[in-house]
């Protein structure tokens, strides 16, 4: 519950409580007959004693708002009309009721652990602000005027930075195309709505890696998708998989995340990319290349995009700027055929009135000054750091407990745990060590896996994030 004492307030806590509890009894978030939280409960979350929460619900009762029976607790009472002029919404009922399912609860629970100052992030997604490029941020808005034009954008997005990303793909990842064939997104995120609903529709099946990170969004399950699993190695996916997943199911299209995978750090093989896109190309199959880690190669070498190669314009293309740059900017593209694309601009202007200017205003000038390159290099460096940080920490501290794949880019660490263990058990015992962590099972892997992400959390915190996990598992395993 949100709820903050006012210290200003000449009000005793517990009326504070009781006036807090009775708005949300008005507004509907407890409805009538709905249970309260325990006394013990309650005071926990509030961080009070239970006798306040106890003088709380004893005010409430007085006010006819609650009914307290000993050993069944406190419900709101069935005739609360009193309270409201109008009847009030069962708010709980209907936030179930909507088509875009909720993020799973443990995944809800990780993020709302990574935003309490004490805890070791190793689960966000992102990098660590110390990768930002926020010194060019900050003199390019202090230097450069700004001169865009302040109006609705156009759906695809705006036209120099289309033009800018066209260089950016054919120099970084030889992708040719022109601005007609690309559309601006919020991140790669929001490339992926828009792919979902505007080129499947519910029944459809489609094809995805097993681990990955398309299975902790719920955007595939709430379009009414089915979805089966292509399992992967140290190589990504096995094409095969697919041909067989076409000629059982007529799966409609498949989602692949080639360079560094979300979440086991791998390269899809060039063989196995070239034998992807036959496949693709035979049945006409659609690949969606989520692409936005390629240029975090550590080695340095450039990666082949399945773009690059794709000969029968069966690949859309999506990447952002989230893993070069900064996820905050939200800015991300989609590449694709032009038919598609202008569907898919139509949606986003139904759905947003086209993107913000100034992020885009931003990352037109990121991608286009001198400082990208040794930006990415240097940030390349840091990853690679980063990573020896957390694979040094996992020796010292985990050794004969886990083992894991050594990543050649990206910000992420796929780790199996050795010896069989609850999950949530060892989720608990980590929070309470102050660290976090994704779990397998959240990635779509059987227990018995964790992704740690070593490019969000600073280097000196890395190893003190794998000795809390170590305590951790060490209790969870008991
Ligand atoms: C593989 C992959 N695709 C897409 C995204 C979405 O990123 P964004 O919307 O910030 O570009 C992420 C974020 O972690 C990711 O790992």
């Amino acid at each position: 519950m949100n709820w903050q004492s006012d210290r200003h307030d000449v009000k005793p806590i517990y009326k504070q409580i009781a006036s807090h509890l009775e708005n949300q009894i008005a507004c509907g978030e407890f409805p009538s007959g709905s249970k309260l939280p325990s006394e013990r409960e309650l005071a926990k979350q509030l961080q009070v004693n239970r006798s306040t929460i106890v003088a709380a619900y004893e005010e409430l009762q007085a006010l006819g708002l609650v009914e307290r029976k000993h050993g069944s607790g406190t419900k709101v009472s069935s005739d609360i009309w009193g309270i409201s002029y109008k009847r009030i919404p069962n708010w709980r009922h209907i936030v179930e009721q909507g088509s875009l399912l909720p993020n799973v609860p443990l995944f809800r629970q990780i993020q709302q652990e990574t935003h309490h100052s004490q805890i070791i992030d190793l689960a966000s997604g992102e990098l660590s602000p110390d990768l930002f490029p926020s010194h060019f941020f900050q003199e390019l808005m202090a230097t450069k005027p700004f001169t865009w034009h302040l109006g609705y954008e156009k759906p695809q997005g705006n036209i120099t930075l289309r033009e800018t990303i066209c260089t950016h793909v054919k120099k970084k990842k030889q992708i040719e195309v022109t601005p007609a064939s690309i559309l601006i997104t919020s991140g790669a995120q929001q490339a992926l709505h828009l792919v979902i609903q505007c080129l499947l529709r519910a029944g459809d099946a489609i094809a995805i890696e097993d681990p990955s990170y398309f299975y902790s969004l719920p955007l595939f399950q709430s379009a009414g998708l089915r979805i089966f699993l292509l399992p992967t190695d140290q190589d990504g996916i096995n094409p095969d998989d697919v041909e067989r997943l076409y000629k059982k199911h007529r799966i409609k299209m498949i989602f692949v995340n080639p360079h560094f995978q979300n979440p086991t750090g791998t390269l899809l093989s060039m063989e196995r990319k070239l034998h992807l896109l036959e496949i693709s190309a035979k049945y006409g199959i659609p690949i969606v290349e989520d692409d936005p880690y390629s240029l975090t190669s550590f080695s340095g070498e450039p990666v082949m995009t399945l773009k690059s190669m794709d000969q029968h314009g069966t690949v859309l293309y999506v990447s952002s700027l989230t893993k070069l740059a900064a996820s905050g900017l939200r800015i991300g593209w989609v590449i694709g055929p032009q038919t598609v694309i202008e569907r898919l601009a139509d949606a986003k202007q139904q759905v947003d009135f086209g993107h913000s200017i100034f992020p885009e205003w931003i990352s037109h000038h990121f991608l286009s000054s001198e400082i990208f390159d040794t930006h990415i290099d240097d940030m390349r460096a840091k990853l690679l750091q980063k990573s020896n940080i957390i694979m040094q920490a996992l020796q010292n501290k985990l050794t004969d407990k886990v083992s894991y794949l050594v990543p050649q880019g990206g910000i992420h660490l796929w780790c199996k745990l050795n010896q069989p263990v609850n999950e949530s058990a060892l989720i608990k015992e980590a929070i309470l060590h102050g660290v976090v962590f994704v779990p397998g099972s959240v990635l779509g892997s059987k227990e018995g896996y964790v992704r740690f992400t070593f490019g969000r959390a600073e280097d000196d915190l890395i190893e003190e994030g794998i000795d809390r996990f170590a305590q951790a598992l060490s209790i969870a395993i008991e």
